[in-house]
């Protein structure tokens, strides 16, 4: 017979607190399993059958060993057998549901933690409650009262408790929640003879006594064993940390009673002592029903009064401080009041914060493109055809001017480039789009020049000339030209589809073999969540988004072109917060991250990939015009169109992706490397852009752009 807990009680109790375990593969345990199910006393409950379906529904899943693994456990104060999963199926799938607000690792420190409750009324609900939520792997209990019928408006007991040790009750309790916690406990009260034994080997104590004089030898003992206390006084949610462990000589009660310690207690009367015990108090801010009901005590009052819902909120006030305790967060020595009637004083009406005049819900329609271009004369419709080029995030990152022969832009430099713009690659992709629509507008206009490079791709200019060419007719196309983030029907492109759009240069790469297809949607997708967890990141990429109402309207993305449907519109906001991504990052988890990009990327006819000669910047601002040529033939062949560039992609080597993502970098390797591969190329070629292609009637609206001179 195997008995989970020992009992340190200095002297006998005849209050039953430890149940027996017994394993079915134990010859002897065998033999008293059968002679429990003949006892006609005795009671047998088996849903064995259901803990095993619902272990088995857990994630990540258990293992064989846990589904199999079984004991019955005899609670004698029940008279009652119990058919349950062995300690660790037991424990993982009792504490299952606290997943994530404790991890399984963080669940493996806390199973390691000893902590000690000293004084079982406001300390029943604290063991309790640490023992629902499984923050330690031993508790150890001491009170030397009973249960009193006065004692049921707090101490969640019953009528059958009466009478029966407080540390023996609390130890039922857990023992029916938890049979296979360590529960020690200690049927007396502390003093000199037991506060050593008591204290031995815990790693917190958490002191709930109603006599003063345990309350100063706890601590004075504690801290010379350096283990921390806290106390929680069930009136105005008064909790007090005092970390000796961290603090050898630190003073007790925080120094609010002076340098007092055990030993001063004992030459001070019964009187002395009242003062310092309403110091600790602090009878300036006790509740004043609390302070008024303590003047009365003697008079109209028995005792002074304690509820049920404080002693409660003490229980969780304490486990919560366990808990950061067991798994070494910010907890330090000091008092903290965890008021709820003050709280509820508070009550706010969110109506009352709502502006007079609300703020506006939409933003204002977009002008006309098309009837705009044609209302400008040439250099200016020629710059703002050039402003109508793509950009990450809407970032639009140029300045353009206009001068007697021609119309410059170049890339701005009023900050510094972001995390994903290294050498300003990005930059240049956009920039060369804006080229291409500067020759296909002056061409409209009959104003066909000359477009250069310079400054190392920095700028491009286009001297105005006389000409024109067949690029013309493609106004249109660079009027009406969009982001659509909508999914698309998957079905394949036509082989004069596929010949149309890599007419447009040696450098499309068109990829529409699916199994390809797949490995680098998923591979996209995995760049998303990437791009999610990383700080930087995610903060330019949230950064970018536009909600209808937004100050700063045209630049940016307008979360309406998310593509993301209203009802989900909740989730948007959930990815959207840097704390929430900190903890999938700190998890290892966050795969659902990548879900939408990898959906959208599947849903694709083609993934195109443009790449360029080399890494310098020029090569990029050319595969920037290449990029646009691609679009528009795209638009013109009726096909949807997105960019789905992972952050990764102007980096030309490790470090570069270091910079980038110093804990994914590896990650993203890998991700280049197969994109690379996927669509036929070297693992280290320069690529401009990588856009999805696909088949989605849905028109989407051009986006907004600043003005283009400003
Ligand atoms: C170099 C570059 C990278 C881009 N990357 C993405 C991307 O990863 N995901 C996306 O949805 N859009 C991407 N875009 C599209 C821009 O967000 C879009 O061009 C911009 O918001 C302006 O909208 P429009 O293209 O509809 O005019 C990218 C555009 C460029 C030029």
């Amino acid at each position: 017979m195997s008995d989970h807990s020992s009992t340190i009680s200095s002297r006998p109790t005849s209050d039953q607190a430890t149940v027996e375990i017994l394993d079915p593969r134990d010859d002897r345990d065998r033999l008293r399993i059968a002679t429990l199910r003949d006892d006609y006393a005795v009671r047998v409950t088996d849903t064995l059958a259901a803990q095993r379906t619902s272990l088995g529904e857990v994630v990540p899943a258990p293992d064989n060993h846990d589904l199999h693994d079984t004991r019955w456990v005899f609670y004698p104060w029940r008279s009652t057998l119990v058919h349950l999963l062995g300690p660790s199926g037991f424990r993982r799938l009792r504490l299952d549901r606290n997943q994530n607000k404790i991890t399984l690792a963080e669940d493996a420190m806390l199973r390691t933690r000893r902590i000690g409750v000293v004084g079982l009324s406001v300390g029943h609900c604290i063991a309790h409650t640490i023992a629902v939520e499984g923050l330690a792997g031993t508790l150890r209990l001491a009170d030397f009262d009973e249960i009193d019928l006065s004692n049921l408006n707090r101490v969640p007991a019953t009528v059958f408790d009466i009478g029966v040790n407080k540390a023996v009750v609390a130890a039922r309790r857990i023992a029916e929640i938890d049979p296979y916690l360590t529960v020690e406990i200690m049927p007396v009260g502390i003093d000199e003879t037991t506060a050593a034994a008591f204290l031995d080997g815990l790693h917190l104590v958490a002191e709930e006594c109603d006599s003063f004089d345990a309350k100063v030898l706890i601590r004075d003992r504690a801290r010379a064993a350096g283990i921390p206390v806290i106390m929680e006084t069930s009136d105005g949610g008064v909790l007090d940390v005092e970390r000796y462990d961290l603090s050898p000589d630190r003073p007790l009660f925080h120094g609010l009673l002076g340098d007092i310690d055990a030993a001063g207690l004992a030459g001070l009367t019964a009187g002395e002592k009242v003062p310092l015990a309403l110091a600790l108090l602090d009878p300036t801010r006790v509740t004043s029903r609390m302070a008024a009901s303590a003047l009365e005590v003697g008079a109209t009052l028995a005792t002074w009064p304690q509820l049920g819902g404080d002693v409660a909120l003490g229980g969780a006030s304490c486990a919560a401080a366990v808990r950061r305790f067991g798994l070494g967060l910010p907890l330090p020595s000091g008092r903290v009041r965890i008021d709820i009637e003050a709280a509820l004083d508070g009550v706010h009406d969110p109506l009352d914060d709502l502006p007079t005049t609300p703020p506006p819900t939409t933003t204002p329609p977009i002008p006309d493109v098309a009837a705009t271009f044609g209302s400008l004369p040439d250099a200016e419709a020629v710059a703002y055809a050039a402003s109508r080029a793509p950009s990450a995030h809407n970032s639009q990152p140029w300045s353009i001017a206009i001068d007697a022969e021609g119309i410059d832009a170049r890339i701005r430099e009023t900050g510094p480039p972001g995390t994903t713009d290294l050498e300003r690659r990005m930059s240049a992709v956009a920039l060369g789009a804006l080229a291409h629509n500067m020759e296909v507008a002056a061409s409209a206009r009959g104003r066909l020049g000359r477009t250069t490079i310079r400054e190392d791709g920095m700028r491009v200019r286009h001297e105005m000339g006389a000409g024109t060419d067949h690029r013309a007719c493609d106004i249109d196309l660079v009027l009406r030209r969009a982001t659509s983030r909508l999914p698309g029907d998957g079905s394949p492109l036509g082989p004069t589809e596929v010949e149309a759009l890599t007419a447009a240069g040696a450098h499309v790469h068109v990829l529409t073999d699916r199994t390809r297809l797949e490995t680098c949607a998923a591979l996209l997708g995995d760049s998303a969540r990437i791009r999610h967890l990383t700080p930087a990141l995610h903060a330019e990429t949230i950064g970018a988004r536009r909600r209808p109402g937004s100050r700063d309207p045209d630049t940016g993305v307008d979360i309406e072109s998310l593509g993301v449907p209203v009802a989900a519109r909740g989730m948007l906001d959930l990815v959207s917060r840097p704390d929430v991504m900190a903890h999938l990052e700190a998890w290892g988890a966050g795969s659902a991250l990548g879900g939408p990009t990898t959906g959208v990327a599947r849903s694709s006819s083609a993934l195109l990939a443009i790449s360029v000669e080399d890494w310098d910047r020029a090569s990029f601002v050319r595969g920037g015009m290449a990029t646009e040529a691609v679009w528009l033939r795209a638009t013109a062949l009726g096909l949807a169109v997105s960019p789905l560039v992972p952050p990764s992609l102007y980096a030309a080597d490790d470090e570069e992706r270091h910079r980038i993502s110093p804990s994914h970098a590896t990650a993203l390797a890998v991700i280049d490397r197969g994109l690379r591969h996927g669509f036929g190329l070297a693992e280290d070629a320069p690529v401009a852009v990588i856009l999805r292609v696909f088949r989605n009637p849905t028109p989407v609206p051009v986006s907004r752009r600043r003005p283009p001179l400003a």
